[in-house]
């Protein structure tokens, strides 16, 4: 069997929880790959809305979830998550396994964080301050701790590692208060140790061989991958479809399918570059009705157009086989629907990605009537209004690529599966 693998293709925030939820009947195995609880997966379970950060979303169907060894992992957010998990009678330490190779996210990388951005002043990436950035630092400058150490010496390699950070912060003269964070970490350990901890590439590859099928839940997007997107405002790790090979140990010749998903307009939260921004009431309308807020921090989404530059960008570093748009219901109320189809940079127009993004780079605009009909209760493709299509062909000629699923709304039924696709 092939492992399928889904990504975001812009700056996370694509719907990528719903439609996880939606693909997941059809899997044994949903994976993590990479990130940890900067990510926030919102789905609906009973009607109820959740947010999962480090817990892969199969966990609502009874499937197998990995903590791939890409991840780096906060025991008191996984804990927490746990909980919430709880109410809802689920199967909880069976199916849930967690790679001794992931990272642990200690209390003073929460520290160094915030340490790091407030030095950074008006630079400030805007992390969600959850330790990411350090827990990886620490992983690539071989000073980690891992999940696999908890048996093993771990406090004495705790202290060790705390030692290293408290000079850290000591030198860029951040106060803290570590004894209660502490506390609360060293009990959450207790909790990691009840669930299954294995090697995660031996794990999927038996699986795999098994004739069992494998989800790969990717995290963020990919203009936030370390490599891809917009360097330096990106988090720590990639994002893209290749993070699944080195997070969770599987070889390129076993990636099948692709999920690339995007959303019918752009969102970024925190600072850096973001060419289609719009700080006027439009984009105001785009929060409001797309209800974008941060499901992790709970911070304003700044909102834009689409970009299809970038978006082409990301369908071909990831290799997208099926590309998936959501929330184009969001725009069922605008007169004017407009796409970025080129940028100009210092007079000149380009499509291709440039080494920055700064604020030398405007977006060329394609301007497409909307379609101004209420999408939410379109079930199949042929009740598409004439400009939705339109809209549609649009995008699919510029991407070279089909939107093979369309999302309506939050619910697994306004998902629209197309069979019609046109050839490009
Ligand atoms: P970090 O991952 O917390 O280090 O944050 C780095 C950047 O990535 C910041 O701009 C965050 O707002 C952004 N970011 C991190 N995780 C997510 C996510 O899951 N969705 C959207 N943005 C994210
Ligand atoms: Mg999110």
């Amino acid at each position: 069997m092939k492992i399928s693998v889904l990504v975001g293709l812009q700056w996370g925030d694509e719907g990528k929880g719903k439609m996880i939820d939606v693909l997941t009947p059809e899997y044994d195995i949903i994976a993590r790959f990479q990130g940890g609880p900067n990510a926030g997966h919102t789905l609906l379970f009973n009607g109820e809305k959740c947010v999962l950060c480090s817990i892969p979303s199969g966990i609502f169907h009874g499937k197998k979830n990995v903590i791939g060894n890409g991840m780096v992992l906060d025991p008191v957010l996984f804990r927490s998550e746990i909980e919430m998990l709880s109410f809802f009678h689920l199967d909880l330490t069976d199916n849930i396994y967690i790679s001794r190779r992931a990272h642990l996210i200690l209390p003073t990388h929460r520290l160094l964080d915030k340490a790091y951005e407030a030095q950074k002043g008006v630079n400030k990436i805007g992390t969600t301050g959850k330790g990411i950035g350090p827990a990886y630092i620490d992983k690539v400058s071989r000073n980690g701790l891992r999940i696999g150490d908890i048996d093993c010496d771990f406090e004495k390699k705790y202290i060790d590692k705390t030692y290293r950070h408290k000079k850290l912060l000591q030198q860029m003269n951040f106060k803290y208060d570590l004894a209660s964070i502490e506390k609360e970490w060293v009990e959450s350990i207790e909790i990691i140790k009840q669930f299954n901890r294995i090697d995660t590439d031996d794990f999927i590859n038996k699986a795999l061989n098994k004739g069992e099928t494998v989800l790969a839940e990717g995290a963020q997007g990919t203009m936030l991958d370390v490599d891809f997107g917009s360097y330096p405002f990106v988090t720590s790790s990639n994002t893209v479809c290749a993070g699944a090979c080195i997070g969770l140990g599987v070889s390129p010749t076993k990636i099948g399918d692709v999920f690339g998903i995007f959303k019918a307009y752009c969102t970024r939260v925190g600072s850096g570059p973001f060419p289609t921004e719009l700080s006027d009431s439009i984009g105001e309308k785009l929060r409001s009705i797309g209800n974008e807020y941060g499901s992790v921090t709970g911070r304003s989404r700044r909102c834009g157009w689409i970009d299809l530059v970038a978006l082409r960008y990301a369908i071909i570093i990831n290799g997208v086989t099926q590309l998936i748009m959501t929330k184009s219901d969001v725009l069922d109320s605008f007169e004017i629907v407009k796409i970025c189809i080129a940028y100009e940079i210092n007079g000149r127009k380009t499509k291709k990605i440039p080494f920055e993004i700064n604020s030398s780079v405007k977006p060329v605009y394609k301007e497409l009537p909307g379609w101004k009909t209420d999408m939410s209760n379109v079930d199949s493709e042929d009740k598409f209004p004439k400009a939705f299509e339109d809209y549609l062909e649009f995008l699919e000629v510029f991407l070279e690529k089909n939107i093979k699923i369309v999302s309506v709304g939050p619910g697994r039924n306004q998902t629209i599966v197309r069979n019609k696709l046109k050839q490009l």
